[in-house]
C-alpha cells in the first residue's frame, strides 16, 4: 500500500513540474491610449485568444502555449465589428474579430518560437512588414540570455512620406516597410539580393533601425535582432 502511494506522489510530481517546464504563458497587455484589437496566429500548435479579440486600454488576457509552439502577436488599430464579429481594421486588420491568417501589414509583430522542456525559445520584433505600434517583450522567469525585445519609438512620427499610411481623421497609423511600399528585389531581399550577402541595410530600413535598435528592420538584419530565453513566460506589451 506504501509502494503504491509513493508511485502516484511520485508520478503526480512528475506530470505537474512537466507542465511547469513545457507551458509558456503569454500576457499581452494594452498600455496605448485606445483599444487595440490583437491578432494572433499560430505557425505550429494551437490557435490562441480565438486569433483575435478587444483589448481596452489597460486591460491584459492571458494565454498559455504548449512546448513546441510558434507563432505571433499584432495589434490592430481603429477596428468596428459588428455583432456577429464582421468588420475591419485601419491596421493590421484581417477581416473579422478573429483571425484565421495573418493580418495585412504594414504591423508591428511579436514573433515567438517556443521549445519548452528546458531548450531555447527564440523571440523578436519585427518590423520587416512595417509599423503600426509601439511593442514590447518582456521575458519573465527564465534563464539564459532573457533580453527586453521591443520598438518602443514612435516610427510613425518619424516616418517617410512616401511610406506613410493615413487614418480616415488623415492621421499616421502606420509606416510602410520599403519592400511594401516599392516590392522592389533590394528591399525585399528576392532575386539577386536573396541572400544575406546581397541584401543589405538600405537607406529605408536604417530609419527603422536607428529608431528600433532592437527589432528586426528588414529580412535579413543582423543578429541583435533575435533574442534567446529558456523556461520563460513572456509579457507582450503595445505601447509599453
Ligand atoms: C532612399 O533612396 C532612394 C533611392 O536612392 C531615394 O529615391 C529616396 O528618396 C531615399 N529616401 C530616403 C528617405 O532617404
Amino acid at each position: 500500500m506504501a509502494n503504491f502511494s509513493s508511485f502516484h506522489i511520485l508520478f503526480f510530481l512528475f506530470i505537474t513540474s512537466g507542465i511547469a517546464v513545457s507551458a509558456t504563458v503569454f500576457t499581452l497587455k494594452n498600455n496605448c491610449p485606445y483599444t487595440v484589437w490583437p491578432g494572433t496566429l499560430a505557425g505550429k500548435g494551437p490557435k490562441l485568444g480565438d486569433g483575435g479579440f478587444q483589448l481596452a486600454q489597460g486591460a491584459s488576457q492571458q494565454f498559455t502555449a504548449p512546448a513546441g509552439w510558434s507563432g505571433r502577436f499584432w495589434a490592430r488599430t481603429g477596428c468596428k465589428f459588428g455583432a456577429s464579429g464582421n468588420g475591419n481594421c485601419v491596421t493590421g486588420d484581417c477581416g473579422g474579430l478573429q483571425c484565421n491568417g495573418g493580418g495585412a501589414p504594414p504591423a508591428t509583430l511579436a514573433e515567438f518560437t517556443l521549445v519548452g522542456d528546458g531548450g531555447k525559445d527564440f523571440y523578436d520584433v519585427s518590423l520587416v512588414d512595417g509599423y503600426n505600434v509601439k511593442l514590447g517583450i518582456r521575458p519573465s522567469g527564465g534563464s539564459g540570455d532573457c533580453k527586453y525585445a521591443g520598438c518602443v519609438a514612435d516610427l510613425n512620427a518619424a516616418c517617410p512620406n512616401e511610406l506613410k499610411v493615413m487614418d480616415p481623421q488623415n492621421k499616421v497609423a502606420a509606416c510602410k516597410s520599403a519592400c511594401l511600399a516599392f516590392n522592389k528585389p533590394e528591399y525585399c531581399c528576392t532575386g539577386a539580393y536573396s541572400t544575406p550577402q546581397t541584401c543589405l541595410p538600405t537607406n529605408y530600413s536604417k530609419i527603422f533601425k536607428q529608431a528600433c535598435p532592437d527589432a528586426y528592420s528588414y529580412a535579413y538584419d543582423d543578429q541583435t535582432s533575435t533574442f534567446t530565453c529558456s523556461g520563460a513566460n513572456y509579457d507582450i506589451t503595445f505601447c509599453p
